[in-house]
């Protein structure tokens, strides 16, 4: 009678065991349920009217329309003391210059050669190339400058010049010059150096053909009131991409492509 009760037992455990859902592979994604979606039920069906939302506006209803997209306002430069040790900047593009300064703290990372940040150096020697392949040879002439050499170059030009205005309208006080920035570089023929490049092939070029290869002429004629100093013909600066939504020849400022003219 115990035998019989024991084979009874197995008897039922087995027919259990056979009940038993099987466990799925361990590779197999979940099956979504209703109950197991965390987010909102989107009906993907073609045609389908679209769930409301608390946030879209029902017809007739009183939600506002969203208003017309405008240009985003660069941010104001508030920065003062430490703050300066940071440049300004506009969508990721940095503006040093006389209402832009940075302190002597900040010291940018250069390329091992050129005194440039190794993206504008690696972007220089494309564009030397291609340069060099229409004939023309492009050499720096100044590129990264410290805050105590900038400020020991317009002390040494306001001499020079005999005339400290002059000396101004073509040379930063340090703190205000992007060549601090490892993103500003004068470049010349290794001949003709001065006003006079603008009309040498080399000028003629630059100004052309630079913002194919992320510079732009920083300082175009006309527009000193805008850029503080005077057209310097040898003066390019590195802005990456945003290079190519300046024209060839543009006499558009960087402070008034960013909004801040
Ligand atoms: N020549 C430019 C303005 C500079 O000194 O930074
Ligand atoms: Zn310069």
């Amino acid at each position: 009678m115990k035998t019989v009760a024991v084979w009874l037992a197995i008897a039922v455990a087995l027919a259990g065991c056979a009940k038993a859902p099987r466990l799925p592979a361990a590779e197999s994604p979940p099956t979504p349920t209703a109950s197991s979606q965390s987010g909102p039920v989107v009906d993907a069906t073609p045609g389908a009217p679209p769930t409301p939302t608390p946030s879209s506006p029902s017809p007739g209803g009183s939600v506002a329309p969203d208003p017309a997209p405008t240009a985003a306002k660069p941010p104001e430069d508030t920065r003062s003391g430490a703050g300066l040790d940071v440049p300004y900047q506009v969508n990721g593009i940095i503006v040093v210059s006389p209402k832009h300064p940075i302190s002597k703290k900040y010291v940018p990372e250069l390329a091992k050669s050129g005194g440039l940040t190794p993206e504008a150096k690696k972007a220089l020697d494309k564009m030397t190339k291609a340069a060099k392949a229409d004939g023309i040879t492009v050499k720096i002439r100044s590129s990264y400058r410290s805050y105590a050499e900038q400020a020991e170059l317009l002390k040494r030009k306001i001499v020079e010049y005999g005339d400290e205005a002059k000396a101004r309208r073509y040379n930063a006080e340090a703190g205000k010059s992007e060549h601090q920035t490892g993103l500003a570089v004068d470049l010349w023929d290794g001949r003709t150096w001065g006003d006079a490049i603008r009309n040498t092939k080399l000028g003629k070029w630059l100004w052309k053909h630079s913002r194919e290869y992320g510079f732009i002429l920083r300082y175009p004629p006309g527009k000193e009131k805008i850029t503080g100093y005077i057209y310097e013909a040898w003066h390019f600066r590195y802005i990456g991409a945003d290079s190519r939504k300046f024209k060839p020849n543009d006499k558009m400022t960087l402070e008034e492509y960013l909004g801040i003219a």
